[in-house]
């Protein structure tokens, strides 16, 4: 085994957000499904509305799933005042109409635009029209905006630029007095993470994701974020190419603004089950906004009872907001090269004092990890970290209660058949006062729910040793020992 890095990132964990966009939005990471990724341009009112009954139906909403997000080629251009024109065969009865059923399902409804002349799609952009579009967009009822980087006519390269140019719609958003969640997409160019906390609730960190594990891609330069000279845009990236270059600038993240490693790929078809685990794991650990883009009305179990984990779930909903940091990193197969063969170390602190440990194998045998306490509380400085070391802890494995196939399919069975989510079948967070509440308050050790099963304890100056599948994670809890317990 060779060590290639430990990153000593800034030990800034917190971010003070000083700046932080004003909105009021995103203060736990958004949870919410988009088109993209299964319906590209084939998206109609249907879709919406179909998606829209299953969230609730399959029990979604109530685990805290909430923005249903209209993706490019909506727009049939403009009219003679310069305001959009919903494509009238896709949205016959325009999109005001979609987002009041939306609303009155209990959900939020995003739309999509590019800060350029066209879409990616090569429909009517939103440069130049920020003002005429929020304004519709507001008076439709729109509750989100994702803000793509195409056709942007060359305006990027410094940091002010491409600040100029966002902040231009995000100045027309607050201006309409909705309140508009606004994720910025222009694929890390010029460092959003530097620029866009103070105008955005998140932004988007490199290029497209694919629904793949682990590839070369000559459309995705740089399997690694070298400092910043990296090329970040670029499309076809895979898991862990995403993965490794946000492993640069986690720091930079706080409640109401995030980084963004684009939308989830579970339940798409290109990954082992063990791999959709892991991104799952790693995106709500990272504290990227989770948006589903499964087809809803197809949706088997195995892809239910991931993407409906609570206790993974109230890690990305975690109060505290903190991201955890890539303490190490080594290559375990010696292939040389990044990504294909490596192990690493994730953690940071969870709110009541818990402590988030992330181990991730994504070389191509299963093997056994282990992480030492020093490893784990690294960020804590030397006193806390003699504190924490010094302890004992409990340690809890986040998918140790995995619902059984069984129930999933009790609930996607009762879902085609039913308008309201079968609770009896599923995690009845509403039973607890809804998943805002929920996921708000440090869950009780007793919670199968949101702490999934308890593994064992680690000792003063110990070490955790779990066992992670190849191209998988184990995701674990760690919570101080009541020294009384022990009597
Ligand atoms: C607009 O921005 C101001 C100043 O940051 C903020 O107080 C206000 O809540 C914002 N309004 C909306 C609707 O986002
Ligand atoms: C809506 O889009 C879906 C998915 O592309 C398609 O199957 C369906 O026929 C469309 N429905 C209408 C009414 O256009
Ligand atoms: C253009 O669209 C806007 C918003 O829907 C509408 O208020 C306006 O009347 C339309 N203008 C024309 C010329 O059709
Ligand atoms: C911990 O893991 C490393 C790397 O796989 C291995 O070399 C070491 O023997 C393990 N230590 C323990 C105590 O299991
Ligand atoms: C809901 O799930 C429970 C438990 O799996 C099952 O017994 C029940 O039949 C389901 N309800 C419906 C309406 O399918």
């Amino acid at each position: 085994m060779k060590t290639i890095q430990s990153h000593i990132l800034s030990g800034a964990l917190f971010a003070v957000a000083t700046n932080a966009l004003k909105n009021g939005l995103a203060l736990t990471p958004q949870l919410g499904w988009n088109t993209w990724n299964s319906f590209g341009c084939d998206l109609n009112e249907t879709v919406i509305l179909d998606t829209a009954e299953r969230i609730i139906s399959l029990g979604f909403k109530d685990l805290g799933y909430e923005y249903v997000i209209i993706d490019d080629c909506w727009s049939a251009g403009r009219n003679e005042s310069g305001y959009h024109i919903a494509d009238a065969t896709k949205f016959p009865n325009g999109i005001a109409h979609v987002a009041g059923k939306v609303h009155d399902l209990g959900l939020k409804i995003g739309i999509y635009s590019s800060a350029g002349t066209m879409t990616c799609g090569r429909f009517e952009g939103s440069l130049h029209y920020e003002k005429q579009d929020a304004e519709l967009w507001a008076s439709w009822g729109i509750d989100y905006l994702k803000y793509d980087n195409c056709y942007n006519e060359g305006e990027e390269g410094t940091p002010k630029i491409s600040f100029d140019r966002y902040n231009a719609m995000g100045k027309a958003l607050n201006a309409t007095g909705r309140q508009i969640l606004y994720a910025i997409c222009n694929w890390g160019v010029d460092g959003p993470w530097n620029f866009a906390p103070t105008i955005a609730n998140s932004w988007r960190t490199s290029g497209d994701l694919a629904n793949v594990w682990d590839r070369d891609d000559v459309n995705c330069p740089c399997a690694e974020m070298e400092g910043l000279d990296c090329k970040l845009p670029g499309w076809k990236c895979s898991i862990l190419n995403v993965l490794n270059k946000a492993a640069y600038y986690p720091s930079k993240a706080y409640p109401g603004a995030w980084n963004d490693l684009d939308m989830l790929q579970v339940g798409n078809g290109g990954l082992t089950d063990d791999e959709a685990v892991a991104h799952f794991s790693l995106w709500a650990a990272v504290k990227s906004p989770l948006l589903m883009t499964n087809v809803m009305t197809k949706i088997d179990a195995k892809t239910l009872s991931i993407l409906q984990n609570p206790a993974v779930l109230a890690v990305s909903q975690d109060p505290l907001g903190s991201t955890p940091s890539r303490r190490w990193r080594y290559f375990v197969d010696d292939s040389g090269k990044y990504g294909h063969g490596e192990i690493q170390l994730h953690t940071g602190p969870l709110s009541g004092g818990d402590q988030l440990v992330l181990l991730l194998n994504a070389a191509s045998k299963p093997r056994e990890m282990n992480a030492t306490l020093v490893d784990i509380f690294w960020l804590n400085g030397a006193e806390g970290t003699a504190d924490q070391v010094q302890q004992s802890w409990d340690v809890y494995d986040l998918w140790g209660n995995r619902m059984s196939d069984e129930a999933a399919e009790a609930i996607i069975k009762a879902s085609s058949s039913s308008s309201s989510a079968n609770r009896t079948a599923g995690y009845n967070l509403e039973a607890m006062g809804g998943s805002k509440k929920v996921y708000s308050q440090t869950p009780s050790a007793s919670s199968k729910m949101l702490m999934g099963s308890k593994v064992g304890t680690v000792r003063p100056s110990g070490t955790v040793k779990v066992h992670v599948p190849a191209h998988g994670v184990a995701m674990l809890r760690l919570r101080a020992k009541n020294q009384k317990d022990e009597l």
